[in-house]
């Protein structure tokens, strides 16, 4: 396995490949890699001849408030992992920002102006623009991101879209622990009875989804059912809201093409989830066969 810090040794180590016509398949990561991620990588092994996996914590897309300097950056680990996975080549730029704060980023819209864009302001221009120099430098036929980060999943897809790009985004169902909680790097902030008390935020979804399935359309039945949940739980979600699959606006009643999405903070540790709040797919947990 090739591991590269520098965006020039990428483009070196990937021009002969792409010369043989290979396909190649990006997974960016933050690392930290846990299964999800891991399932990520296995699903790009099914797109791409090469299966090339980026490490950077991006400071662009953490506010001043954030975890940025307490991110966990296990790079050894992380590299055996990508290695056992049959990872062809590991981008582990130490800055990828040489020139100080970039002058030109993207700039998103409405559609980020609302859920996590609230309370993570210049969150997902942070996040658009490394995906961007990411996409730039390595110049992947596909790039996977995982529906446990719905929002930014949405974000990119229009990203690619509003701007023509070269690449196909392929969408990842999430990888849940055995008891519902989204695999997350930042679970291990949870102290045992934080982490006791996450598999909530998933109770919670499900439930709202079988309350859909049962007949339920009008909106505010169905968030107030889900916040009945979290309250007896002691848990206030910073949101707690059904949205449109394609523009993540609010719908005038449910429908088939939506999703639930949630954020909340569990002691000091925010987490994020979501479902279709219609089941379609076996929820997916670790050792757990569907
Ligand atoms: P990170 O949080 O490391 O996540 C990398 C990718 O793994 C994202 O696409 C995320 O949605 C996916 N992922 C995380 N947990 C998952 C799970 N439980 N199941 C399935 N997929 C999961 O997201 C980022 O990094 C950054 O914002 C990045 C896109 C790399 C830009 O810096």
């Amino acid at each position: 396995m090739e591991v590269c810090t520098h965006p020039k040794g990428v483009q070196q180590w990937l021009t002969p490949h792409r010369q043989q016509h290979q396909r190649i398949a990006l997974v960016p990561t933050m690392g930290c890699l846990h299964a999800g991620h891991l399932k990520l990588i296995e699903q790009a092994h099914q797109h791409g001849d090469l299966v090339v996996v980026s490490i950077y914590v991006n400071p662009l897309q953490f506010g001043a408030n954030e975890d940025l300097d307490r991110y966990p950056r296990p790079l050894e680990a992380d590299l055996r992992a990508c290695q056992d996975a049959g990872v062809d080549m590991v981008f582990a730029p130490a800055n990828l920002y040489p020139h100080g704060q970039p002058q030109v980023m993207l700039h998103t819209e409405t559609m980020a102006n609302r859920l996590c864009g609230i309370h993570r302001t210049g969150h997902f221009d942070g996040v658009l623009t490394v995906v961007s120099i990411l996409f730039h430098i390595i110049q992947p036929h596909y790039a996977l991101f995982g529906e446990k980060d719905f929002q930014q999943l949405r974000l990119i897809k229009r990203m690619v879209d509003d701007l023509y790009m070269p690449v196909t985004i392929i969408p990842v169902a999430t990888l849940r622990e055995h008891d519902g909680l989204a695999m997350s790097s930042r679970n291990r902030y949870l102290s045992e009875s934080e982490r006791a008390l996450a598999p909530a935020i998933f109770a919670t979804l499900r439930s709202m989804q079988r309350l859909f399935c049962a007949g339920e359309t009008s909106v505010n039945p169905l968030i107030q059912h889900g916040l009945k949940q979290l309250t007896s739980q002691n848990i206030t979600p910073e949101y707690l809201e059904i949205v449109q699959n394609e523009d993540l606006c609010p719908p005038h009643k449910a429908h088939a093409a939506c999703r639930i999405v949630i954020a909340c903070k569990i002691g000091q540790t925010r987490l994020i989830d979501n479902l279709p709040i219609q089941s379609d797919n076996p929820i997916q947990s670790v050792g757990v066969q569907p």
